[in-house]
């Protein structure tokens, strides 16, 4: 009897052994690149490695940006074992390739696939081939997973991503996992133990306030996404992080659109991936996806996401707790024409009782840093008094004196 008890303990241990996700990749938000929202399926070799040029020479790579992904569309077919290849004409190097030489700039490589038998746009999907998959992407060197949930008729979320999940560990690789299945099955429930971040909608457009609809799907605006984001924030933290989709900076919304955006997924502490060309980015674009202030919002360690403290007038004000008793503040104008604002900080009472923090502006004076002037800007003694334009945001970080 106590010799099948120690056989049974040995089986569940060596089974949870290889039931987990990698630890320790993502205890900040990943930074990075993703070919999506600017080329969609227009991928190749030479793009991926002028990415990767660019988000060193721009600076990207020292502001934090590491992973260059590439999104769908790389497959070409799978060989007579089974085993994918990329599009030869596309990649005509190979995947091991372009990893040595993303790798030897100090940047790592994402690739996509998906849970169901095709991807999004038609190529082979992952289902029945996951742990092969998984293998396939160790022996390349590839370093991030988004994996898509495009044609999974009758599978079961949690199931089909959990199998992913497993297939990687086994592999060997650490390999940091995106779960992308738009927050259909409510994965802030489950998704934690099994990737480290997870769509929370469906995708993004390139817009500050609407709506494209296709028909039988739709694309969301950025206030759009960030009304989606209610009631999420507790689920998010080192390790495991929601995600409102990559970045449209610099995909043709206005300085002020982009800055805004910017800003709230800081705020959201959200995964910063842009989606735009690096190779060929205005100066305003490189300006905001570099501002490392705004950044280290987004990067602080608490791994806190922000809450929304008051809406009024198309003028929302939000809270992000940050280490040493810092916070982020947000003034978020949400409407098409400027708004005055007047925030008089000790009538304020700042509780957030998710990270247990309280702001006491009546006993406790803090000193003001306009993020995105990047100058410090009085104290909360004072009226805080501003005017924002349209669509525009401003950004604070409030330390105590
Ligand atoms: C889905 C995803 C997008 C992108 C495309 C690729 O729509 O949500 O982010 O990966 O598929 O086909």
């Amino acid at each position: 009897m106590k010799r099948i008890i120690f056989l049974l303990l040995i089986c569940l241990f060596s089974v949870s052994a290889h039931a987990q996700k990698f630890e320790q990749l993502a205890q900040t938000p990943p930074m990075g690149w993703n070919s999506w929202n600017k080329f969609g399926c227009n991928v190749n070799e030479q793009l991926i490695r002028e990415t990767a040029d660019a988000i060193v020479s721009s600076g990207m790579k020292d502001a934090g940006y590491t992973y260059v992904n590439i999104d769908d569309c790389w497959h070409g077919q799978r060989d007579a074992r089974g085993f994918i290849q990329p599009d030869a004409k596309r990649f005509p190097s190979g995947i091991k390739a372009l990893a040595d030489y993303i790798h030897s700039k100090g940047l790592k490589l994402g690739i996509y696939s998906d849970a169901g038998w095709k991807t999004c746009g038609g190529y082979p999907g992952s289902r029945g081939h996951e742990y092969q998959d998984a293998l396939t992407y160790a022996e390349w060197g590839v370093d991030y997973l988004k994996y898509d949930w495009c044609n999974t008729e009758a599978l079961n979320a949690e199931g089909a991503y959990l199998t992913m999940r497993n297939a990687l560990y086994a592999a060997g690789r650490p390999i940091v996992f995106s779960i992308c299945e738009w927050g259909s099955n409510k994965p802030w429930d489950w998704a934690g133990k099994i990737g480290h971040l997870w769509r929370t909608t469906g995708d993004i457009y390139n817009c500050f306030d609407c709506i494209k609809d296709h028909g039988t799907w739709k694309q969301n605006g950025v206030v759009q996404i960030l009304d989606m984001q209610k009631g999420l924030r507790e689920h998010a933290g080192p390790g495991h992080w929601n995600d409102p989709d990559m970045l449209e900076v610099g995909n043709g919304m206005s300085t002020s659109e982009d800055r805004a955006h910017f800003s709230m997924w800081c705020m959201l502490a959200a995964p910063l991936i842009a989606g735009n060309d690096l190779r060929s980015m205005s100066a305003e674009t490189k300006e905001i996806l570099t501002n490392r202030e705004v950044i280290a919002v987004n990067q602080d360690p608490l791994g806190i996401e922000a809450f929304q403290y008051s809406a009024k007038d198309g003028v929302e004000v939000w809270f992000k707790p940050l280490k040493d008793g810092d916070w982020a503040v947000a003034f978020l104008n949400r409407s098409t024409s400027a708004r005055k604002i007047s925030f008089d900080w000790k009538n304020e009472l700042v509780s957030d009782s998710l990270s247990k923090r309280e702001a006491r502006f009546d006993t406790t004076t803090y000193a003001l840093r306009d993020l995105w002037t990047r100058r410090d800007a009085g104290t909360t003694a004072r009226t805080l008094s501003a005017e924002i334009p349209p669509h525009d945001i401003l950004m604070l970080r409030l330390k105590k004196m």
